[in-house]
């Protein structure tokens, strides 16, 4: 079971962060102490050295990914949603994984935003074409980057005229042979990665408010006018807004990209201590599901001092406690 916490993460990534830089010194530091000793770098492998591709890397294939997808909408049996329906299993998440093949992956995590649904629209749509857009362009044609990709989906979504009105969040990552991941991240989903349970790579929140993420919208002008005489605007961002991520993956890394279902519940140290306690399964989807399980009971806790409950306490000066109920989507990715 999770142990409440505060959002300690963050001091823990840049300590195991300078640790990592101080090996690689100290590596490189050794090499320059021995010498130059070319004998050695042939026993690495027949590849590599005389390939031209300037890169130590034995084969282009050297990493490959498994996944995992797990999910579970919230009730919308009241409140806002009664009477409506909303005909998808994700609720207003959506995920998409595209597979160019085992060493090269792309995956990611949309989140419609809510509100829409009481004025009788589809909120789900937006994430979801958004989501079946970037995994096609993923999969077909030459390589682009995750903020490419949330940029040409979105136009298309856009241009295609099936979404009337909607606003998503998007989080776009890529796995590719050389293990070096990239990530696009708009809004508030998250993607962290954990080496041996421990956070060691986590893509920060883009919010202009308090539960309000940066977000790319689809809105007819006259909602637009309406708005603006009532004195109001929506949140409307550009994929170019997204915030871009580089980091370098190792064989066994565990790599989450989630939906805010999860992060406003539990803090990075209760996921490493649900990784440490799951360390001996070994099924990626089995351990995914058991994750978002256990969200989902936390979410429905009323005494669970969630990440929300606390994020309100400490802006209202008032006791808030409790989980936050919402669609809870997970894609989990391991580094082979
Ligand atoms: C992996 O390839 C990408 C470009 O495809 C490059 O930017 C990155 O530096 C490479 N990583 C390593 C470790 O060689």
């Amino acid at each position: 079971m999770f142990v409440a916490s505060s959002r300690g993460g963050l001091r823990g990534l840049s300590r195991s962060r300078s640790m990592c830089i101080c090996v690689v010194l100290a590596l490189v530091l050794a090499q320059l102490l021995t010498g130059p000793d070319v004998y050695n770098w042939r026993s690495w492998g027949s590849r590599g050295f005389f390939s031209g591709s300037g890169s130590a890397q034995s084969g282009s294939s050297g990493f490959s990914y498994k996944h995992a997808v797990a999910y579970q909408a919230k009730d919308r049996t009241d409140g806002v949603y009664a009477g409506t329906q909303l005909d998808s299993p994700t609720g207003e998440d959506n995920y998409f994984v595209g597979m160019r093949s085992p060493h090269d992956v792309f995956a990611g995590v949309a989140d419609g935003v809510g509100g829409w649904a009481e004025h009788g629209f589809d909120s789900s749509a937006i994430s979801r074409e958004l989501c079946a857009a970037i995994q096609d362009f993923s999969t077909l044609g030459k390589i682009l980057s995750p903020k490419q990709l949330i940029d040409l989906a979105y136009a298309k979504v856009k241009n295609d005229g099936e979404v009337q009105v909607g606003g998503t969040t998007a989080i776009v990552a890529h796995f590719p042979p050389n293990g070096t991941m990239k990530v696009a991240n708009l809004g508030d989903s998250w993607c962290g990665v954990f080496r041996g349970t421990k956070l060691v790579f986590q893509t920060k929140f883009q919010t202009v408010g308090f539960n309000a993420p940066y977000q790319l919208a689809i809105i007819p002008p006259q909602m637009l006018k309406e708005a603006a005489k009532r004195g109001g605007s929506y949140i409307q961002n550009k994929p170019s807004d997204a915030d871009e991520y580089q980091f370098q993956l190792q064989k066994n890394d565990i790599i989450l990209l989630a939906t805010d279902g999860v992060t406003d519940n539990i803090a990075t140290g209760d996921m490493e201590l649900f990784l440490s306690n799951n360390a001996n399964e070994v099924d990626l989807q089995k351990v995914s599901q058991k994750f978002v399980d256990q969200v989902v009971k936390l979410s429905k806790d009323t005494n669970f001092p969630s990440v929300f409950a606390q994020e309100m306490s400490r802006l209202s000066g008032k006791r808030y406690t409790g989980g936050k109920e919402d669609d809870i989507t997970v894609v989990v990715v391991k580094v082979e």
